[in-house]
C-alpha cells in the first residue's frame, strides 16, 4: 500500500514512537551519477537536494533531530576537484538555503574539526549557526571533516589536560564527562542510523553515540532517497524491540 502523499507523517506510523534523532550516511552519490552517465559531482548536487528534502520531511513528520555525514576525515583523500567541489557546494548551499531554513525553524549546527576548512566556508558556517541558534522545529546537524576516532581522541586530550591542571581527578572520569567533550555534547544520541547504497559499514561515524541505535540499510542510492524510502525505514524502526541490554519481564527467568 503506497497511496500516501507523504506531506504529513503516514498514519500507520505511531507518532509517539518516532525516532527523536535520525543519523544518515549519505552514500551512493557517485554511483548514482555514473548510472545516469553524469560526472560524480552531479551526484553530490542531487544528494544535497535529497538532504534538504529530508530536513523538511523531519519537520513535517515531527522528527526533531537529523545528523548527516557530509564529509569525513578520510574524504580529503578523494580527487582534489571533488573535494573542492564539495567544499564550494557546502558554502553555496549555506548561503542560498539559510534564509529558508531559518524561516522553517531549523537550527543548524556542525560537528567535526572545522579548523582546516576554507575561511569563507567557516564564515558561512558561523553565520548559519548563529542565525539559527534559537530555532526549535528541527535540529539539523552536519558532520564535516568528522571522524569518530578523531572526535574521541580530541575528547581524551581535553580530559587529560584537565587532569594535568588538577581540575579533574582520574576517578571522576565517567561516561558523562566523556560525553561532555564530544562534538555532539548536549544532543541526545541518535535512535536510528540510516545508510544508503547497500554498504553495511559505519565508516567512523558517531561510534560512541550510536551505541544503542537501530540500524537501517537500504540499497537505494542517496540521491534517490525520498520520503517513501524514509517511511520504510521508519516502519522497520517501529518493528524493532529496543531493550537497551535488558530483558522483557515475560522473557526473564524471574518468577
Ligand atoms: C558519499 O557518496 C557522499 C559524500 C561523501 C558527500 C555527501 C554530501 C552531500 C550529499 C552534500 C550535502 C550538502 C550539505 C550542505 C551538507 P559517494 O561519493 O561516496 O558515492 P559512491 O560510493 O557511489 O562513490
Amino acid at each position: 500500500m503506497n497511496n500516501f502523499d507523504y506531506d504529513t507523517c503516514p498514519t500507520d506510523l505511531d507518532s509517539d514512537r518516532l525516532p527523536q534523532h535520525v543519523a544518515v550516511i549519505m552514500d551512493g552519490n557517485g554511483r548514482w551519477a555514473k548510472r545516469q552517465g553524469f560526472p560524480r559531482i552531479a551526484g553530490h548536487r542531487q544528494g544535497a537536494r535529497t538532504l534538504k528534502n529530508l530536513v523538511h520531511c523531519c519537520k513535517d513528520w515531527g522528527i526533531p533531530a537529523l545528523t548527516a555525514y557530509a564529509f569525513s576525515t578520510e574524504n580529503w583523500r578523494r580527487p582534489l576537484e571533488e573535494v573542492d567541489f564539495l567544499l564550494v557546494l557546502f558554502e553555496r548551499l549555506l548561503r542560498q538555503e539559510l534564509a529558508e531554513m531559518d524561516h522553517e525553524g531549523v537550527r543548524i549546527s556542525f560537528i567535526g574539526d572545522l579548523s582546516p576548512l576554507p575561511p569563507s566556508l567557516r564564515r558561512e558556517i558561523d553565520r548559519a549557526v548563529l542565525a539559527t541558534a534559537n530555532n526549535q522545529a528541527v535540529h539539523f546537524s552536519v558532520a564535516v571533516n568528522y571522524g569518530s576516532r578523531a572526535e574521541l581522541t580530541h575528547a581524551c586530550r581535553q580530559i587529560a589536560e584537565q587532569v594535568r591542571q588538577g581540575t579533574l581527578q582520574p576517578e571522576d572520569i565517567n561516561e558523562q564527562v566523556i560525553e561532555q567533550h564530544l562534538y555532539t555534547s548536549g544532543t541526545p544520541d541518535p535512535d536510528l542510523l540510516i545508510r544508503s547504497s547497500g554498504e553495511l559499514r559505519l565508516s567512523n561515524y558517531l561510534l560512541w553515540q550510536l551505541a544503542y541505535a537501530e540500524f537501517y540499510f537500504t540499497d537505494v542510492f542517496w540521491p534517490d532517497f525520498d520520503r517513501a524510502v524514509f517511511y520504510k525505514a521508519l516502519q522497520h524502526y517501529q518493528m524493532r524491540d529496543r531493550r537497551y541490554g535488558t530483558v522483557k519481564l515475560q522473557q526473564s527467568y524471574a518468577g
